[in-house]
């Protein structure tokens, strides 16, 4: 199936107090699982976050690590909104910075990092290049690299099928965004092939759940 890309950036305030108030619990406390087991060696240090939207990833990552102080960037003002009150309110919100800035252009405060990560910002980004480019750039030698975002399927009746098992109660502006997130995505050749014109060929590729894979290795 063909990939269909979508906007980049989350900036329509309906779509983000949507995704700011759905639960993605079970997925982002997957993501800083799946991190931690790849990475054992991780202590503290800053981290940064490519396309955080309202943080809620960056605070988990803040609130597993307490050594470590997490610089959030999205291009979305709407969706950093609401993780500027989630910060305040958490108890680990005083490590976690979330600032605007569209990406390649942005610069992080703190680079080189010696620890980047991303999650379900690769399938907005219509050219990928751009975020292997940004982490080259804002990553330290020998810096962790953990990437984590959907799979396209392999057809449209599996789309639906995911849509109907993950989000048959989410609002439907959710639906629809989860549903375009999973047409926008990319495959793990597709994301195998990014990471060879890169570059970064050693990265491994894996698929870790029915709708995500996950990218990571060392700079
Ligand atoms: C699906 S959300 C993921 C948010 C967050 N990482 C999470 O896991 O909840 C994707 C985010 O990437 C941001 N984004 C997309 N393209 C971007 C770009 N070029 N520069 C900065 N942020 C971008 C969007 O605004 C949106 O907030």
């Amino acid at each position: 199936m063909e990939r269909r890309p979508e906007p980049e950036l989350m900036l329509d305030p309906e779509q983000a107090r949507a995704y700011a108030e759905a639960d993605f619990a079970e997925p982002h406390e997957h993501f800083v699982d799946l991190f931690a087991e790849r990475f054992p060696d991780m202590a503290g240090g800053a981290v940064l976050d490519l396309g955080c939207g309202p943080g809620d990833v960056s605070l988990r990552l803040a609130a597993r690590y307490p050594a470590c102080v997490v610089h959030g960037i999205d291009g979305a003002q709407a969706m950093l909104a609401a993780g500027a009150a989630w910060c305040r309110a958490h108890p680990a919100g005083s490590r976690v910075q979330l600032r605007m800035g569209r990406l390649p252009d942005a610069q992080a405060p703190g680079a080189p990092y010696e620890t980047i990560v991303s999650n379900s910002l690769l399938h907005h980004l219509h050219d990928p290049r751009v975020l292997w480019d940004v982490i080259l750039r804002d990553g330290a030698p020998g810096a962790r690299v953990f990437v984590m975002d959907l799979c396209r399927p392999e057809s449209a009746q599996r789309v639906s099928e995911l849509v109907a098992r993950h989000a048959a109660t989410a609002p439907e502006v959710l639906r629809r965004d989860f549903e375009n997130s999973l047409y926008a995505a990319f495959t793990p050749g597709e994301v195998r092939a990014q990471l060879g014109d890169a570059g970064l060929e050693a990265f491994q590729v894996e698929q870790v759940s029915d709708r995500h894979l996950v990218a990571w290795g060392r700079l």
